[in-house]
């Protein structure tokens, strides 16, 4: 029998930017990043211990690699290597991003297969939504330990998709990973959110009980979150607060019955309540 890669574990985290700048700038000490380095002190000792083979990671681009001219819905990562991106500041200083063509193209063509319109992408530079989360999950290492798979989704110009379709989606993706050919021990991670806004008169809006609720029902209930319209997204956690969307993606790629394993939630990190949650694949 031929083994087949494996979705072992799911997470979800946001990906504030000034997170990537406090590390990259010495300052996580600080007394206002101190707790929010510390809720992530035992994901890095339990992944270092998972030893992730592949990460697909779920992510926006912030009109990085894509602009205004092409907004693809939903784009998979293809290619061998992904720069960090220069989002004005110059890169970030962390490791270039290494891909795994193999299993990207695989998941692709299952995916377009079972009817998403799936965008390739053999080149692309990525920006604070995904190394963000992987400098929470890995620290400063000279290599990033695993291969990652970028997942980008469009949450910038509206419409983004429906949380129904991102759920459905994570359900294509476990399909196409558990018929891949080669045994890997594959997690993905869904980025964005909590509540924040960055724009306008509701600018700094956070809302601890609508994130906790979420949080609540994508471990309990998810198929409570996926009829979510847009606007309520947008009333209760913000404009940016839609990011949200793309943890259905990554609880859709789950068992219905997982175990939590962890979860941290702190106010405030820039202008974003910061969630984080681990689920065991059971
Ligand atoms: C902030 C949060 C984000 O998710 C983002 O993409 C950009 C900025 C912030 O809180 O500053
Ligand atoms: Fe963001």
């Amino acid at each position: 029998m031929i083994n087949k890669a494996k979705i072992t574990a799911g997470l979800g985290t946001s990906h504030v930017p000034a997170i990537g700048a406090a590390l990259d700038n010495g300052n996580s000490n600080d007394p206002y990043w101190k707790p929010v380095f510390e809720g992530y002190e035992f994901t890095k000792k339990w992944i270092a211990e998972q030893k992730p083979d592949v990460i697909i990671l779920i992510y926006n681009d912030h009109a990085t690699a894509f602009s205004l001219d092409i907004i693809p819905t939903f784009a998979i990562g293809c290619a061998e290597y992904f720069q960090p991106a220069d989002e004005g500041w110059g890169p970030r200083q962390v490791p270039v991003v290494n891909g795994h063509p193999r299993l990207a193209w695989h998941i692709a063509q299952s995916t377009i297969l079972d009817e998403f319109d799936m965008t390739i992408v053999n080149k692309m530079d990525v920006d604070h939504g995904l190394t963000v989360p992987l400098s929470l999950l890995f620290g400063q290492p000279e290599l990033w330990p695993c291969k990652v798979i970028p997942l980008a989704v469009n949450v910038v110009q509206y419409p983004p998709p429906t949380g129904n379709r991102c759920y459905n989606l994570g359900k294509a993706i476990r399909k196409a990973v558990e018929s891949f050919d080669e045994e890997l021990n594959v997690i993905i991670c869904g980025t964005g959110g909590m509540s924040h806004q960055l724009q306008g008169p509701r600018a700094g809006l956070i809302n601890k009980e609508f994130d906790t609720k979420f949080l609540d029902l994508l471990s309990a209930n998810p198929k409570a979150l996926v009829d979510m319209p847009h606007v309520e997204y947008i009333r209760e956690a913000g404009s940016e607060g839609i990011e949200m969307i793309m943890w259905l993606i990554m609880r859709g790629a789950l068992k219905e019955e997982i175990t939590e394993l962890y979860r941290f939630y702190h106010v405030p990190a820039s202008n974003t309540a910061v969630g984080h949650i681990i689920f065991k694949n059971e």
